[in-house]
């Protein structure tokens, strides 16, 4: 789909996600010729820098995020040639003229609030008062999208009053990932599986986020939020939603909003008793949590797992495991459908139990595996043994698989096509805060401890006991 000629403004142009993720990202869009021809990317920060000097930090930026042997010097000149930039005060009054000036007529404007979160409301209230924005114009906001649910509706009254929500962008950058839409593919692009996505034949679902990096360097951020603000109320919550949602009639961003806010608003509130929070302690040269948020007494988490319900006719009775955490064993992201039984054995109880499981990588290695009951090869009877169908998009898609975008390149350039679909709406938001909020603040009210857990493990043995005390297992998380 083609993109309209715009008018990018980054604010926090010089900041980590911009260097990061953001330029990178509209780089390779622009390499893959989906850039149009007088799109320009406006970078705005508050140091006082002029276009060269601004172009030659971003040229260092993809030289270092993208890698030296992957960019074309040719490519990079002509990229670089639409950056430019405005010194501006988010919080005061200079820079706004000129930024005003800069702005063309009959082009996408588009601002990116990539800065910290206590900004937001004042850049939209200043994108307005100097006539910056337009009614046309496109806002994109980075999480966290408040920290509960009167902070984020707060802040959803503050852009309301100057911005529709159709203008209003607010990224999850899971949603951005190719392997996550391609949950809404595998489900509703095949009859195979959505008549057996039921609890009638689901036996119980698994939503496993596990990184390998532990807080350091953010850890004033990520103390204030731990694994359940971080994490869950937004990633795995929308994990959840795409598993868990009604058919859309249409992949359009209401019609997919829409049935993601049901989910939502039928999750149960969760039982103590279904809650493992974790923090991980030292090991070898490894820091503990404490020493890399820098303080002994904090008790945020920074593992979670946790036993969910969705109440609806679709559901009910099938459980949703899900956990996240950091200084896990290895970097893995994954959904496991765990299908029920066969409902008679015809081979008899020495045949064992067999189950089909659906398990789809979200991240490495991504791609998908079903798991089948056939009989072993041999003249020994009728043993059974599960072998795996397994799909890997680097194998199905061959040297094309390199080409697979990242998260923030869909997304910016959906910004620029004017599709919402992938970003969550103001309604979504709130909704998931509002399922948040009294977990949180039962922790906070009892000041529960997390248990320590040792990096590089699975999280704490709690967290096994929550599936084993129900005969089942987590799938295990391997390097
Ligand atoms: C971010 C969280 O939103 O997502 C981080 O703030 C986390 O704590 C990151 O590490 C994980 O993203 P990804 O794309 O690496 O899975």
């Amino acid at each position: 789909i083609p993109v309209d000629p715009f008018d990018l403004v980054i604010f926090g142009g010089t900041g980590d996600l911009a260097r990061r993720k953001i330029l990178p990202g509209l780089y390779r869009r622009f390499v893959a010729g989906q850039m149009p021809e007088d799109a320009r990317i406006i970078g705005a920060a508050r140091s006082d820098l002029a276009d060269e000097s601004y172009r030659a930090d971003i040229r260092e930026a993809l030289v270092e995020f993208i890698g030296k042997g992957k960019l074309s010097e040719e490519q990079m000149a002509a990229f670089l040639s639409r950056l430019h930039y405005v010194a501006i005060d988010a919080t005061g009054e200079s820079g706004w003229k000129a930024l005003a000036a800069l702005m063309r007529e009959n082009v996408v404007r588009a601002f990116y609030f990539s800065v910290a979160p206590g900004l937001f409301g004042e850049l939209a209230e200043r994108l307005h008062a100097h006539g910056v924005a337009n009614s046309e114009s496109r806002i994109v906001i980075e999480k966290p999208f408040g920290r509960d649910l009167e902070s984020a509706r707060e802040l959803n009254r503050t852009l309301a009053a100057h911005f529709d929500e159709t203008q209003i962008y607010r990224i999850d950058h899971y949603l951005g990932k190719e392997t996550v839409q391609n949950l809404m593919a595998v489900r509703f692009g095949n009859v195979l599986f959505e008549p057996l996505w039921n609890s009638q034949y689901v036996d119980h679902i698994q939503i496993t986020v596990a990184e390998t990096v532990g807080v350091g360097g953010r850890g004033g951020y990520y103390d204030r939020s731990g694994a359940m603000r971080d994490m869950v109320q937004n990633h795995l919550m929308q994990l959840l939603c795409l598993i868990a949602m009604e058919p859309p009639a249409r992949f359009e961003p209401d019609e997919v909003r829409d049935e993601k806010l049901k989910v939502i608003r039928a999750l149960e509130p969760v039982e103590r008793d279904d809650i493992v929070r974790g923090q991980y302690a030292a090991k070898g040269k490894i820091a503990s949590y404490h020493a890399d948020v820098d303080d002994d007494d904090s008790i945020t988490e920074s593992f979670i797992a946790m036993k969910l319900h969705v109440s609806n006719w679709r559901w009910a009775g099938t459980p949703f495991y899900v956990r996240t955490g950091k200084r896990l064993r290895a970097r893995q992201s994954e959904i496991a459908v765990v299908f029920k039984d066969a409902p008679h054995s015809i081979f008899g109880a020495a045949a064992g139990r067999h189950r089909n499981i659906l398990t789809i990588r979200l991240q490495p290695n991504e791609g998908m595996t079903l798991g089948v009951t056939i009989k072993e090869p041999g003249p020994g009877g009728m043993r059974l043994v599960d072998v795996p169908l397994d799909m890997s998009f680097a194998d199905a898609l061959g040297p094309d698989a390199d080409e697979i975008p990242e998260a923030y390149e869909r997304l910016v350039m959906d910004v620029m096509r004017g599709n919402q679909t992938l970003f969550m709406r103001g309604d979504e938001v709130e909704a998931a805060w509002a399922w948040t909020d009294p977990i949180i603040e039962g922790w906070e009210r009892r000041e529960d401890a997390p248990v320590p857990y040792e990096p590089g493990s699975s999280g704490p043995e709690e967290s096994a006991m929550l599936l084993h005390r129900e005969n089942r297992r987590w799938r295990e998380i391997r390097e």
